[in-house]
């Protein structure tokens, strides 16, 4: 583990590199997951042991980027997951024929805390993203959002992601306890 960027306002941004590392936060960052995806579009729910899944099989996964935004307190403000296409099954297998999988790079989860946003938090963990990725083996970067085209798809367009238009159905259990899908949409950028 070791730190990537300090912030003015006493937040750092860390990134994890053994599933020990993130022991340490996981009770912090299962909050920050269930909370960040249980808000509209998404209105999903996690359990958390789902939630802890998703940050320690990250770390299992090879050349993974995984960053966290943490307090000198403990709370984890946000977060950032990437990892390399072939690492996400279902994706891959959805995107064949539009992006070859052998050096694709993807964002899997972005999140950052209500109370946090609006801060440049969210931009800095995509821009940091982008520079740890190394160019060399990895050509493009993928990434889904809601095909609501809300924030998130403003701002990966501003930082220069292009719309595919090919969309993905993806089912998740939803806040009322129902298993439902809703529609990603799929941005991508050559690097
Ligand atoms: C999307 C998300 C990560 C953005 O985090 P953030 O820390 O607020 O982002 P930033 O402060 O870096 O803002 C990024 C850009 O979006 C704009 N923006 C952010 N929130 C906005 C809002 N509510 N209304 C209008 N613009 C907004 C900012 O002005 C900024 O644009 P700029 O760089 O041109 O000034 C955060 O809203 C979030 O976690 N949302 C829920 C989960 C989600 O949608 N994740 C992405 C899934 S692909």
């Amino acid at each position: 583990m070791y730190v990537v960027a300090e912030r003015d306002d006493q937040v750092s941004i860390i990134r994890l590199e053994t599933p020990a590392d993130a022991e340490a936060w996981m009770a912090a960052f299962v909050g920050a997951y269930q909370a960040i995806w249980s808000e509209p579009p998404y209105d999903e729910r996690f359990f958390p042991d789902e939630a802890a899944a998703v940050l320690r099989r990250s770390l299992e996964v090879a050349d993974n980027i995984t960053l966290l935004a943490v307090r000198p307190s403990g709370v984890v403000a946000g977060f950032g997951i990437a990892y390399p296409v072939k690492g996400k099954s279902d994706v891959a297998r959805d995107i064949r024929g539009l992006l070859p999988i052998e050096d694709t790079y993807y964002f899997a989860e972005l999140g950052v805390l209500e109370h946090w946003r609006v801060r440049g938090l969210g931009r800095q963990i995509i821009d940091l993203r982008l520079q740890l990725i190394d160019r060399h083996r990895w050509r493009h970067v993928l990434l889904r959002t809601s095909a609501v085209r809300n924030t998130s798809y403003e701002m990966y367009r501003k930082m220069g992601f292009e719309d595919t238009g090919v969309y993905m159905e993806v089912p998740a259990r939803r806040n009322d306890g129902s298993t439902r899908t809703d529609r990603r949409l799929f941005l991508s950028m050559v690097l």
